[in-house]
């Protein structure tokens, strides 16, 4: 179901007070921003990512402002993590904090913005893996400690191009067709359990990988990624409790 951010209260003053959330591509773009202001709000957040130096350096960051607790790190690149990987994080959470509150999926490559006729094997195979086999892995790997929390909230970032497949978008568009239907699954099958999962499309970000897929383009009327995270802290925090199910625009 399209469900708008119209539908979402804007005068909500979220409280996230000791949530223990995971997000997924925390060293960049949306990911970065909402892991910054999560922390504001009162989580603890595990923040994910492939590269070392980023993640220390934003705990570092984020630590130094004294409203905020040091986040977590964890290291795992999704295009080359092993199956066991994904089942040490999981265990790594549930030895340290018993449970997992939030779990938000950012992280995402862009591959080739090419004709399918033109669209490299290779390339397909890794946004693939990166963008959907990953998040699934993932998901499935903390689902123990999800449902441990008296609130789970599950959220997956979709894409305008999610929905109706636009041309030269190839493996990216692919991967968020399967973002919405895994997500859809996700809710369905656990809708008699206190678990919500919901998806957001963010819409266009200054991003670097905005700049990727539209190198050419005016940046200066682009939402910047802290413009657009109110529908995350909504899913994130207890006003969401009995949302499920839902495909979000951020910005429409
Ligand atoms: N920006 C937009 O206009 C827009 C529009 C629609 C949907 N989205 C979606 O929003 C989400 C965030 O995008 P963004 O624009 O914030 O992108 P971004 O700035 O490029 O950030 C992507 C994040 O994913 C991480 N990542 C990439 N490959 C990875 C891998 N192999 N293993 C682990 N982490 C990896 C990056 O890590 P590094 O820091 O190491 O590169 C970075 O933290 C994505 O799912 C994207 O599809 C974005």
């Amino acid at each position: 179901m399209k469900e708008s951010i119209h539908r979402i209260p804007s005068n909500i003053n979220f409280k996230l007070n000791n949530k223990i959330i995971l997000i997924t591509g925390a060293t960049d773009g949306i990911g970065k921003a909402l892991a910054k202001k999560t922390a504001k709000l009162g989580a603890k957040i595990i923040l994910h990512g492939r590269n070392k130096k980023k993640l220390e350096l934003l705990s570092d960051d984020i630590a130094a402002d004294k409203e905020c607790q040091k986040p977590s790190i964890a290291l795992l690149d999704f295009e080359i993590a092993d199956l066991n990987s994904y089942i040490k994080l999981s265990e790594d959470i549930h030895d340290n904090f018993n449970r997992l509150d939030g779990l938000v999926h950012c992280a995402g490559i862009l591959g080739d913005k090419t004709p399918i006729e033109q669209y490299k094997p290779e390339v397909w195979q890794k946004v693939l893996h990166v963008n959907l086999t990953a998040p699934f892995v993932l998901t499935q790997a903390l689902f123990g400690v999800l449902k441990l929390s008296d609130s789970p909230s599950v959220i997956f970032t979709s894409s305008n191009v999610s929905k109706i497949a636009k041309p030269f978008w190839g493996a990216y568009g692919v991967s968020k067709f399967g973002i919405e239907a895994l997500s859809q699954m996700l809710s369905h099958e656990n809708d008699h359990i206190k678990m919500r999962v919901n998806t957001i499309n963010p819409g266009a970000v200054n991003t670097k990988m905005r700049l990727q897929a539209y190198p050419a383009e005016d940046r200066d009327h682009l939402k910047n990624p802290e413009d657009i995270l109110h529908p995350y802290l909504y899913f994130l925090s207890d006003e969401s409790i009995g949302s499920n199910y839902m495909s979000l625009d951020a910005q429409y």
